[in-house]
């Protein structure tokens, strides 16, 4: 339902006939979040576990002009519950929140004096009629011995490309603890910008690139529109963090690729806004400041790191200008989550030190890559595509705070380190070297897995040809340069299961077959396994089974 359907005789008529209660359950919001109760049209979501917390999200459309960008609306008190069942016969905790055109009527609820590891439900209330249910589970105790995590994973989810099917897929299991975006949730293109092999599945709206305050919130919306992104958060809480299309094409500090000043305004204020709308719109808990690095801890068992790699970064060098990218001066981190990461990472008592990157931190060479097949893979990865050297936008660009921070897990001797990496519209399993020149004969430091695209453009759309066709050839041009790299997969679209467990980690990784349809199936394409302490990678034939919480 968009919300300029919203109705208010229609929504009461609803109520009326639900006894003035709307209540899905959780287990059929797979395909009812078109009948959610319209003063919830945008869903429910829940995020950033913590062993006695959770945070709640929702958006209130209380009157039919309170629409998301409007500032029209009034102010509304919005009653929220959690309950240990989904009938909510048990509530443990309750309250109200106010809010108003000044948040665009979101809601955010920072729920505490929950029990460690435990799945609960929850759902607002505005004016008699009650929201959607969500499903959310609690973070392990600090100290706890857990026998295993498992995870979603997924980036790169353009609207234009195609459906969100992965959606769908990720939200019928249910074995997972949490569910990790690695960014580009949202794309800021106009109608017509970045779809499928240049066709625009589906519209969005508003029709041209977000940059105002109302665009961001009005694109934020539509997003929540969506079935199967609404069924997914309902269905799990997230961690989430950004990468440039939440803004705009190749952010940095100061600017963007796709940022014009001079017909687009001033940086800094689209910047703001970006920003403002994604804190009001998301299930994310900001630090002071707005900062939305943060740590996640589950036990005893990981500890996840959260990076945000554009608000503080330094601007993307040209790809051919290798001496740039060492220049000291010149940070991807800032300096003050630099050493936040390194303490992290040398301070925690957890095992896997799993780290939510949303760019490569793997170098990737690609100088004897054909000629033919450079230009796709410098779109790919965001690069020129003449004269190719570098990967200007990752952690390559920024080869200082690379070495600064592999180099500290060498001298610190800190083991299992995990980036969990978006970005780049590909399947990559890297062992993470100080320096590739020397591998394999010096061991690798760290261990990298990247998530494909959830609809986003990669190779064979790029060239328009079948996908494993001629991707096979760049894709065995770069194993072949970069030893470090033991598996890539450049054509296809879908996400990832990571398990997590004492002994071992293990990422499966799971691809669409049509991600244009709706109604598109997925399959297991491959698994990978660390070995605890290990540092290395191997291929593992299944993914991992069935799991109970
Ligand atoms: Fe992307």
């Amino acid at each position: 339902m968009t919300p300029t359907s919203l109705n208010r005789r229609s929504f009461l008529r609803m109520s009326a006939t639900a006894g003035g209660v709307l209540l899905v359950p959780a287990v059929a919001m797979r395909s009812s979040a078109a009948a959610a109760a319209p003063q919830f049209a945008h869903g429910v979501a829940s995020g950033d576990p913590l062993p006695d917390g959770i945070l709640l999200w929702t958006r209130v459309t209380p009157t039919q002009d309170s629409l998301p960008g409007s500032g029209a609306g009034p102010r509304v008190e919005v009653r929220w519950e959690v309950a240990r069942d989904s009938a909510f016969q048990s509530v443990v905790r309750s309250g109200a929140v106010s809010t108003g055109p000044d948040r665009d009527h979101t809601v955010k609820v920072d729920v505490d004096g929950l029990a460690p590891a435990t799945t609960y439900w929850y759902r607002f209330a505005l004016d008699g009629t009650y929201s959607g249910v969500g499903r959310t589970r609690t973070a392990p105790a600090t100290d706890a011995a857990v026998a295993g995590l498992r995870f979603g994973v997924i980036s790169c989810s353009n609207w234009q490309a195609g459906y969100f099917s992965a959606y769908r897929h990720l939200a019928a299991r249910g074995d997972l603890d949490a569910v990790l975006h690695l960014g580009d949730y949202l794309y800021e293109y106009p109608v017509g910008g970045f779809g499928a092999r240049g066709v625009t599945i589906r519209p969005h709206e508003p029709k041209t690139e977000m940059i105002s305050l109302a665009d961001y919130r009005q694109r934020h919306a539509q997003y929540k529109t969506d079935p199967d992104l609404q069924n997914l958060h309902a269905q799990h809480p997230w961690v989430i963090t950004w990468d440039d299309h939440e803004t705009a094409n190749d952010a940095w500090s100061g600017g963007a690729e796709n940022h014009q000043p001079a017909t687009e305004g001033d940086y800094a204020t689209r910047a703001a806004a970006a920003r403002r709308a994604y804190l009001e719109w998301m299930p994310v808990r900001a630090g002071a400041n707005g900062t939305i690095y943060r740590r996640i801890r589950f036990g005893r068992l990981a500890e996840l790191s959260m990076l945000d790699l554009r608000t503080y970064r330094s601007k993307q060098v040209a790809p051919t200008d290798g001496r740039a990218v060492e220049d000291p001066n010149r940070t991807i981190t800032g300096d003050d989550q630099l050493q936040w990461l390194r303490d992290g990472l040398s301070g925690t008592t957890a095992q896997w030190k799993l780290v939510g990157n949303p760019v490569m931190i793997a170098p990737v060479s690609l100088d004897l890559v054909p000629n033919n097949l450079l230009g796709p893979i410098a779109k790919l990865l965001g690069l020129s595509q003449d004269g190719i050297a570098l990967n200007a936008d990752q952690w390559d660009g920024y080869a200082v705070d690379r070495r600064e921070l592999l180099q500290h897990l060498v001298d610190r001797r800190i083991a299992n380190t995990v980036f969990l990496t978006g970005d780049i519209h590909s399947s990559w399993a890297n062992e993470v070297p100080l320096d590739a020149a020397t591998y394999p004969y010096h061991a690798p430091v760290a261990t990298e897995f990247v998530t494909t695209s959830m609809t986003s453009d990669n190779v064979d759309d790029f060239l328009n040809v079948a996908p494993r066709t001629v991707s096979l050839l760049a894709e065995g041009g770069i194993r072949t340069l970069n030893r470090h790299v033991r598996a890539v997969e450049v054509d296809s679209h879908g996400f990832s299961v990571l398990d997590v467990r004492p002994d071992r980690l293990q990422t499966d990784w799971w691809y669409l077959a049509d991600r244009t349809k709706a109604a598109s199936t997925v399959r297991h394409a491959a698994s990978f396994a660390v070995v605890s302490k290990s540092q290395k990678i191997t291929r593992v034939a299944a993914p991992v089974g069935p799991r109970s919480l």
